[in-house]
């Protein structure tokens, strides 16, 4: 069957990813935060995008509500909030303004979404997946980052426990993934980068979570190794 998902953070790495995989079957409606006219990286022509930053949550929030209206979505069968980012520290977190800005686009964000969309949601009887992060147990270099992280799975468990049987909730919590963030984040995982995991491997993980509904899942290079031939191993 046909489902409409909504990925936030679609313009480039993992989200993308997942919506070029999805749109083959699905409809798809992808956000990020830059004009469509400066995504880099392959974007199906089936994709619909809407440009909204999140570093203005509530701005973000109604753009997103706004852009489902005028598409004639009244339901949503999956949403994948993966819109984040990140900064590595050296001795201490002296930048508020990063701090800020982390804290709106991969938690306060998130969390209002998630409330503005449970109408779509529920019509449906769908599934909200939150992007979560490995680090989320704390990460050195990342404790902003991985601070966000841990609120986001604390919310997702506690909002999969207040909707129970109307919207599946899950937290994903991905492990590392060969895409920009780490760059944009000011930090250079050297060698370690040729053993993570490629954004469309990411995907296909993420698709077979999603159909699972199951939380908390970690998805990681070993579990994919482990996963074999349902995910058609391609690393
Ligand atoms: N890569 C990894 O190793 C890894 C590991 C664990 C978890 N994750 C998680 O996976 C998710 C995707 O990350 P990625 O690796 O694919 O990184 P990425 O390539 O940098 O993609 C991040 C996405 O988030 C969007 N985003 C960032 N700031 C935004 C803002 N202010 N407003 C709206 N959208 C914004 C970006 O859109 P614009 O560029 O248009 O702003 C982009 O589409 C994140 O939640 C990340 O924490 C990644």
């Amino acid at each position: 069957m046909r489902r409409k998902i909504l990925i936030t953070g679609g313009s480039s790495g993992i989200g993308l990813a997942l919506a070029n995989r999805l749109s083959i079957h699905h409809d798809v409606m992808v956000t990020g935060s830059r004009p469509q006219t400066d995504i880099t990286e392959p974007f199906s022509s089936d994709l619909i995008y809407v440009q909204a930053s999140q570093s203005e949550p509530e701005t973000a929030v109604k753009t997103i509500a706004e852009a489902l209206l005028k598409a004639g979505w009244v339901k949503l069968d999956n949403v994948v909030l993966n819109a984040g980012t990140g900064f590595a520290v050296k001795d201490a977190i002296d930048d508020i303004g990063r701090l800020r800005e982390t804290m709106d686009i991969n938690l306060t964000a998130t969390i209002l979404l998630s409330r503005t969309l449970y109408p779509w949601l529920a019509k449906a009887g769908g599934t909200l997946s939150i992007v979560g992060s490995v680090a989320h147990k704390g990460q050195a270099l990342f404790p902003a980052y991985a601070a966000s992280k841990g609120a986001l799975n604390a919310f997702a468990r506690a909002l999969r426990s207040e909707w129970q049987s109307r919207v599946a909730v899950q937290i994903l919590h991905l492990g590392p993934t060969r895409t920009d963030m780490h760059a944009k984040a000011g930090h250079d995982p050297g060698r370690l980068r040729s053993i993570f995991m490629r954004p469309s491997s990411m995907a296909a993980m993420m698709e077979f979570a999603m159909a699972s509904k199951r939380s908390p899942l970690t998805l990681s290079f070993r579990r994919y190794a482990s996963a074999g031939s349902r995910l058609g191993r391609n690393l």
